[in-house]
């Protein structure tokens, strides 16, 4: 398969949807893919004359799997040295994924293991399938997760409950992944993609520069104290007024109309 099918892209208006396209590996991650996605998350960023600026994207997987993991016929004969490369270039991807001025909702259609929940953790939220199945299992092959997973998960589960999936290997059903706050919401399989396409609007909707604000202090904030996460907010609040969009959105709340903004 060409490098170009292994991640495909459709563009709907201010919508991206990221498909995984690998379907006969369960959508397994190999240098390849990650390469792509990386691509392909960059040049949404790029504004063109012909389309729409993205203002919010959708990652899945075709087939029955969301992602079953890091490939493992790739890892199975590496040395350290190409591990610690492995996992660098996973962590750049999912660390650019979260760097992106827009938000990014993991649609999880299935499996959601290994290196596909430590990518759907670097996505903003999850929503599931109610089929499925969300865990790191990498210490059955007696490794551990490498693309931020370990860390990721006990920001948005807890320390304690992280520390239980990671070292059990347990997968979660999507009801229980609700329970935990790891995904935000269950849908039928069959309708998934329209329902986060449906949040995606909405926050598509939204001011573009506050939803990047946002995400951007949300993200730097976690990692601060409160006091030093609070000071990274006045300034992100401040910096927003003036703009375009903050002025024609309080007008139009002010005058009863409606607006369309403009990313300005
Ligand atoms: N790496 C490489 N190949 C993988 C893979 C992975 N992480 N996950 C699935 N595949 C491949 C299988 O080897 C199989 O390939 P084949 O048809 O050439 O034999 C194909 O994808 C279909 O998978 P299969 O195991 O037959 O599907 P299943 O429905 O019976 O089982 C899983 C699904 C997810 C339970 C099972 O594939 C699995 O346990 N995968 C590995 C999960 C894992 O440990 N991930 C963490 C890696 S660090």
């Amino acid at each position: 398969m060409a490098d170009t099918d292994l991640v495909l892209v459709d563009r709907a208006g201010p919508l991206a949807t990221v498909t995984i396209n690998r379907p006969d590996k369960l959508n397994a991650l190999n240098p390849r893919v990650l390469e792509a996605l990386g691509v392909v998350f960059e040049a949404l960023t790029k504004t063109s004359d012909d389309a729409e600026p993205v203002r919010a994207a959708i990652l899945t997987g075709a087939g029955k799997a969301f992602v079953a993991g890091a490939d493992i016929s790739d890892m199975a004969s590496i040395t350290p040295s190409e591990g610690k490369r492995f996992s660098e270039i996973g962590q750049r991807l999912c660390a650019s994924i979260e760097l992106l001025p827009f938000p990014v909702i993991a649609a999880v259609n299935g499996y959601a293991l290994g290196g596909g929940l430590e990518l759907a953790l670097a996505c903003d939220f999850i929503v599931a399938s109610e089929n499925a199945k969300l865990g790191l299992p990498e210490v059955t092959l007696a490794v551990i997760p490498g693309f931020g997973g370990t860390q990721r998960l006990m920001r948005r589960v807890g320390i304690g409950k992280a520390r239980e999936l990671v070292f059990t290997a347990d997968t979660l059903n999507a009801e229980q992944a609700l329970g935990l706050g790891l995904v935000n919401a269950v849908f039928p399989a069959a309708e998934l993609l329209l329902r986060a396409r449906d949040i995606a609007l909405k926050i598509a909707s939204r001011g573009p520069l506050a939803i990047a604000a946002a995400k951007r202090v949300m993200l730097r904030g976690e990692s601060l104290d409160l006091a030093a996460a609070c000071e990274l907010e006045t300034q992100a609040f401040a910096s927003l007024f003036g703009s375009e969009d903050q002025r024609s959105g309080m007008k139009a709340f002010l005058e009863k109309t409606k607006v369309a903004f403009s990313g300005k």
